[in-house]
């Protein structure tokens, strides 16, 4: 596997493979991965010759500098997990090897960045454009993976690779649980023992939402997950939103839920999760 921190090493590598007709799959992290990644990871191998992994801590998608400051940075660990899982190349660029020019990228949305996350972490999605539109141009991958949990951040992606034309695949890829439910994230390792325990109740409100209450009308299915979930002490919810799964309008109340997608935050101590599931009949 080979580890590159400068830009015209990946775009040399890419060159000489697009030259001999091989494809490239793309697999964006911020580091610390787990398992969420890796599946990531084992998609991009199955699709393609070579799949290139960068590790870059985007600080412009953090709209708190605490959190920016206390996401977790295992760079070593990472690197051993990426040589176990057969990944080809690893990209570890610096702030300035990514942002050449400081230009903001302008990509029309259409109001996709202004609800849900985008409107509780201004300048969020912003940040995410900014490089992923940059990663992009340096690796210019056939295909690039991106999983369901940041579900806005994938259906914004695909937005911006239509605006700008791209001729890159997205593909997405399913939330990975742990045993008790909760998605794979990054930020769990910032849970202490007793928050991680109480975490569980997240998933098990949008599972029991999707199976029993489906077919019911949107403020009640919101209802049942809001109150299911801040009924234990440790957590509490910033937004319980259920929307058009293409376009993220958010429903109305009469509405049903059936077919519609069900995205929430949550905070657990300082910690802020997300996660979402399709309310469909599956
Ligand atoms: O999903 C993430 O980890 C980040 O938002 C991404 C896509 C790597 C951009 O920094």
């Amino acid at each position: 596997m080979i580890v590159c921190t400068n830009r015209e090493d990946i775009l040399r590598i890419v060159e000489e493979a697009k030259a001999v007709s091989k494809s490239i799959g793309f697999v964006p992290t911020m580091g610390a991965l787990h398992q969420g990644h890796i599946s990531l990871v084992e998609k991009s191998l199955k699709q393609n010759n070579i799949t290139i992994v960068s590790i870059f801590i985007n600080p412009k998608q953090f709209n708190q500098s605490e959190d920016f400051e206390k996401y977790p940075r295992t760079l070593n660990k990472d690197i051993e997990i990426l040589k176990k899982s057969g990944c080809s190349i690893v990209f570890v660029p610096s702030y300035e090897q990514v942002y050449q020019d400081s230009s903001s990228i302008e990509v029309n949305l259409d109001g996709l960045d202004t609800v849900l996350e985008g409107k509780f972490r201004k300048g969020h999605f912003q940040g995410v454009v900014d490089v992923v539109y940059r990663l992009f141009k340096i690796v210019s991958p056939n295909r690039a993976y991106f999983g369901k949990k940041d579900y806005q951040q994938l259906l914004i992606i695909k937005k911006m690779i239509d605006y700008f034309d791209f001729n890159i695949e997205i593909v997405p890829c399913e939330i990975i649980r742990e045993p008790d439910g909760l998605a794979l994230s990054s930020r769990n390792t910032r849970l202490s023992s007793t928050e991680r325990d109480n975490t569980k109740v997240i998933s098990e409100a949008l599972f029991e939402a999707k199976k029993i209450y489906r077919n019911n009308q949107v403020n009640i299915v919101k209802n049942f997950v809001q109150n299911k979930i801040e009924q234990n002490n440790f957590l509490s919810c910033e937004y319980v939103e259920i929307c058009d799964p293409d376009t993220l309008k958010p429903c109305s109340s009469k509405q049903k839920a059936l077919n519609k997608i069900l995205l929430t935050a949550v905070y657990c101590g300082k910690v802020r999760l997300i996660d979402n599931i399709l309310l469909d009949s599956e």
